[in-house]
């Protein structure tokens, strides 16, 4: 148990993952300061009707704002880890966002076809990735031409 306990804080501190276990880390408010959901919306530049991919999205602080700004579209929320997508789920539900799929992927590639998205996005996450440039190569795979 202690193994584990140094393990997660290791993951915090260091390297690796980001642990679910301390989401609510970054649900604090105070974030805003650097980059705040209407301000990423802003720098997005969204339409009403896009299909867009968070990559990473953890309990989903951007999520909620971004959701609601696609009226007629909707969010696709990726994460590696089924409990980050959980804390997600649950907090976009209470606050009664329903455009929204939830996708556990592997880190590697995507099971969504060629030009699926109008945007992809992810704040916090690359430095996480372990190839880097074939992730951002996927991209280019599923991006459509920018309306
Ligand atoms: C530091 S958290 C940031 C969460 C959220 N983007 C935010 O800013 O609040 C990084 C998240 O990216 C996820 N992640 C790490 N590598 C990933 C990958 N290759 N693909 C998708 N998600 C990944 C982690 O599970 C974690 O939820």
């Amino acid at each position: 148990m202690k193994g584990k306990k140094s393990s997660v804080i290791n993951r915090v501190a260091k390297k690796g993952v980001f642990p679910y276990q301390f989401a609510f880390t970054l649900l604090i408010p105070l974030r805003n300061i650097f980059l705040s959901p209407k301000k990423l919306i802003e720098r997005l530049d969204l339409k009403d009707d896009y299909n867009v991919l968070e990559l990473g999205v953890g309990p989903g602080y951007f999520s909620v704002k971004v959701a609601k700004s696609l009226s007629n579209g909707k969010l696709i929320l990726a994460d590696i880890q089924q409990e980050m997508l959980d804390i997600a789920q649950k907090r976009l539900t209470k606050k009664k966002v329903f455009n929204v799929e939830y996708h556990l992927c592997n880190g590697i590639d995507f099971p969504f076809e060629d030009d699926s998205f109008d945007v992809v996005y992810m704040v916090t996450v690359l430095g996480e990735v372990e190839n880097k440039e074939g992730y951002i190569k996927e991209f280019y795979r599923l991006l459509r031409p920018r309306r």
